[in-house]
């Protein structure tokens, strides 16, 4: 068994800019409660007609580049996104047929805001097991899509992205994706969820005016999960390999709220300047946030070739994950 190794990054984030400010015309809100409740300061978000593929398109097309690879080189491409562009053609077939990849296969994932991660595990086993030595993860969503505008408990939170990992053969042993700890728990769906669209409740007039296709949240509910889920999932993966915080270079968790995320730092004993917040920037993207907050470590200096990382992320389901990978380059 080969590990699997990060070789390459890149995001995507849609020019257009909701801030707070803006927020504050729509519903009755204001910028200091949503500062201070969330850690938001702004937010990207498409304009009409962009889909959750053409983001992942600019994502994925950057990484081709950057590593210096034909298209058709990538064997396999995992999309995890809660918002594809249709129920069905898969968000990663249309990637596919955008990017040219030609003779490759993929499949969308769904885990919420925990897509990501699982995505990134579920596309290191086929390096492992030696089947692909070229598998692109990607997360992208279009939450500005499922958002009630007129709901203030849900639509200052979310924004949109895309983010890509290239995977590879780790060159050396200790390198690469080291361990994960994923677990899920369904009990917790109705707290965060979108009603209506699927095969429980088809689409109607009467499930539109009832609003049951956007995202129907018990923040409360889902804060308190995330602060003990977020803190019980990176403790145990951090035993089960013998390591403390201490060992740990930087810690990507999920962007959901910057709260959540101090809490769980705070909880684990990590020292603010290895913990990774970009929320104020993006908001909560959903399948994007662990990218898009690997590239600022990258960027900041905090994760540099051969630190180790720890990436936790909560979402709806509920879904769950931890992994610790030695970064590659
Ligand atoms: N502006 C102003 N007031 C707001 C508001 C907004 N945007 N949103 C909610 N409020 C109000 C509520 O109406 C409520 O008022 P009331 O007491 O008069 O009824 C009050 O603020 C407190 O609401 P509550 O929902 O308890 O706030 P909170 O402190 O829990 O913050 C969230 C709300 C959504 C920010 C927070 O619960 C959260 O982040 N939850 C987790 C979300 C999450 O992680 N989701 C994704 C998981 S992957």
């Amino acid at each position: 068994m080969r590990r699997a190794s990060i070789t390459e990054i890149a995001c995507y984030t849609p020019p257009r800019v909701l801030t707070n400010a803006d927020f504050e015309k729509i519903v009755d809100t204001s910028d200091a409660w949503i500062r201070e409740r969330t850690g938001i300061v702004e937010r990207h978000v498409v304009d009409p007609g962009t889909a959750t593929s053409d983001l992942a398109y600019e994502a994925c097309k950057k990484v081709l580049e950057q590593r210096g690879l034909r298209p058709s080189e990538i064997e396999a491409m995992i999309v995890a996104t809660v918002t594809p562009d249709t129920l069905f053609p898969a968000t990663a077939c249309l990637l596919q047929d955008k990017l040219g990849m030609k003779g490759t296969w993929g499949f969308d994932l769904s885990a919420g805001c925990s897509g990501f991660l699982y995505a990134l595990i579920t596309g290191a086993q086929f390096i492992a097991s030696g089947v692909h030595k070229k598998v692109l993860v990607v997360g992208s969503d279009v939450m500005s899509s499922i958002i009630d505008y007129a709901d203030r408990k849900t639509c200052v939170i979310f924004g949109d992205g895309a983010g890509a990992f290239l995977l590879e053969p780790s060159d050396s042993g200790d390198v690469g994706i080291l361990d994960f700890l994923h677990e899920i728990d369904g009990s917790g769906g109705p707290f965060l969820q979108m009603p209506a669209g699927g095969s429980r409740m088809p689409p109607s007039l009467e499930t539109v005016q009832k609003k049951l296709h956007y995202v129907h949240q018990d923040g409360p509910q889902v804060f308190k999960y995330a602060v003990r889920k977020m803190f019980e999932i990176s403790k145990a993966i951090l035993d089960r390999n013998s390591l403390t915080v201490a060992d740990i270079d930087v810690f990507i968790p999920h962007q959901a709220n910057r709260r959540i995320i101090e809490a769980t730092a705070e909880r684990l004993g990590l020292c603010c300047d290895k913990v990774l917040i970009n929320i104020d920037r993006y908001g909560n993207t959903t399948a994007a946030t662990l990218p898009l907050a690997t590239a600022d470590a990258i960027r900041q200096g905090k994760l540099k070739k051969g630190g180790l990382v720890l990436y936790v992320a909560v979402g709806a389901g509920y879904t769950a994950g931890a992994a610790l990978v030695r970064w590659a380059f």
